[in-house]
């Protein structure tokens, strides 16, 4: 049994079962979305701090002329005034978003990855913009992600684009699922795909930081599906979190999923945007360096190693500049921290932020080294080299291994593309 036994229906075409997810802050990069295009699966790109992420890629100065505009605020606790520019955002967004998609080669699609959780300090009118200008960029598919709006359908509804694009959801429990289709079916869009991710999934997760071992994905995705059969909708239900090897993927989609998405293993690729160092560190992790956390300022459980940098930073906010997860009204709790940290600090003793990391700053910096629980298994998929380094396999091989491999065996990335 093999994952090319399969494939996933979406709209009258047929896809490789296979979806990367969306890694931000550009883990999951252009080249690594197009991958797994190539290949006829769907690759994800993820559109946190896009703004930043353009500049890094295109050289634009989104970043630092937002800085510039507020340039007065830094220093100032109060954030309430620094806004975003919409039509930067839009203009960063279609920016990141048209180099992708006018780069596709092969039969298959590229998706976002749109959190919800991007507050901006302004959640609806720039997620508003951000799907819009997505939609309008030709991407093919958006999924929403972390923080749910039951609002997100209604923002787009006037879009020209709205019923072709494939717009899909991320849930963690029939309760999130069940609210969303309420709202969905009054405004006659459903989704056109549900991915489960279970309590192994990488970023930010549905589950508590004492609780999610007491979930497993399996029991989830079947709630899933009973609960489509018996609402009698047909949406195409798709597990993610802990699915490693071609085996795994395979039993799912023999047990009525419709295809597989999975990030872990294509974190470390040569095509995803970590540094080589840190795509190391990720290699060479043991279990118990792999936490879940409250660190994130979105309020979310996050996996993340403990070896983190983000997770020691006592930097000043960047919201002037970043601001990404600044809520409405201009509040985070990395702010809240930070100043309390001040007001306790010693003269001439150290700067200690505790429990809250400036998230927008350690994601943008590839400080925030966020992962997978099954990051401990990745020695499992590739060679160590000489030097004593890991070999970095391509997407495509991690891609083929899953789609070919039988018998939970892991093809290793060959020798020559060393
Ligand atoms: C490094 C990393 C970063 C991630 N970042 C995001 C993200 O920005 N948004 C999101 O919705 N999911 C994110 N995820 C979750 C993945 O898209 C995916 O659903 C999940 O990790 C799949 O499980 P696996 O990593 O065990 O294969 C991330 C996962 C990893 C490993």
């Amino acid at each position: 049994m093999k994952v090319d036994n399969f494939r996933l229906k979406l709209g009258g075409k047929e896809y490789v079962p296979i979806i990367v997810g969306g890694m931000g802050v550009n883990i999951s990069t252009t080249e690594l979305a197009l991958a797994a295009e190539k290949l006829g699966g769907i690759g994800h790109i993820s559109d946190a701090e896009a703004g930043y992420v353009c500049d890094s890629i295109f050289n634009t100065a989104f970043v630092s002329t937002k800085r510039k505009r507020y340039l007065d605020n830094i220093g100032n606790p109060d954030k309430s005034a620094v806004q975003f520019d919409l039509g930067e955002v839009a203009e960063a967004q279609k920016k990141y978003i048209e180099h992708t998609v006018s780069k596709k080669s092969g039969n298959g699609m590229i998706f976002l990855n749109c959190m919800e959780k991007l507050t901006m300090n302004n959640s609806i009118e720039t997620f508003q913009t951000r799907l819009n200008a997505a939609m309008d960029a030709g991407i093919d598919g958006i999924t929403l992600a972390a923080g749910l709006n039951l609002r997100s359908l209604d923002l787009i509804k006037d879009n020209p684009r709205f019923r072709d694009v494939k717009i899909g959801i991320i849930i963690s429990s029939t309760r999130a699922l069940s609210i969303f289709l309420k709202r969905a079916l009054r405004i006659e869009r459903l989704p056109d795909y549900i991915i489960v991710e279970g309590p192994l999934a990488g970023g930010h997760l549905g589950f508590g930081p004492d609780d999610w071992h007491t979930y497993d994905l399996k029991t989830i995705f079947l709630e899933v599906l009973e609960l489509l059969r018996k609402e009698n909708l047909d949406i195409p239900v798709i597990p993610a979190g802990g699915i490693f090897t071609g085996t795994d993927a395979a039993e799912y989609l023999s047990t009525g999923a419709a295809a597989v998405q999975v990030a872990t293993r294509f974190a470390i690729t040569k095509e995803a945007g970590l540094p080589y160092a840190v795509k190391q560190e990720y290699i060479n992790a043991k279990e118990e360096e792999i936490v879940v956390n409250m660190a994130s300022t979105t309020g979310y459980p996050m996996r993340m190693l403990l070896s983190s940098p983000t997770l020691r930073y006592a930097i000043r906010p960047n919201c002037e500049g970043l601001g990404y997860l600044l809520e409405n009204g201009g509040k985070c709790t990395y702010i809240d921290a930070y100043y309390a940290a001040m007001a306790e600090k010693k003269p001439g003793g150290q700067l200690t932020v505790k429990e809250k990391t400036c998230l927008c700053t350690g994601m943008a910096n590839y400080d925030c080294w966020t992962c997978g629980h099954t990051t401990y298994r990745l020695k499992e998929t590739t060679n160590l080299l000489p030097n004593g380094k890991w070999q970095l396999p391509k997407a495509e091989e991690v891609f083929l291994d899953y789609q070919f491999s039988t018998d939970q065996a892991i093809m290793l990335p060959s020798p020559e593309s060393c």
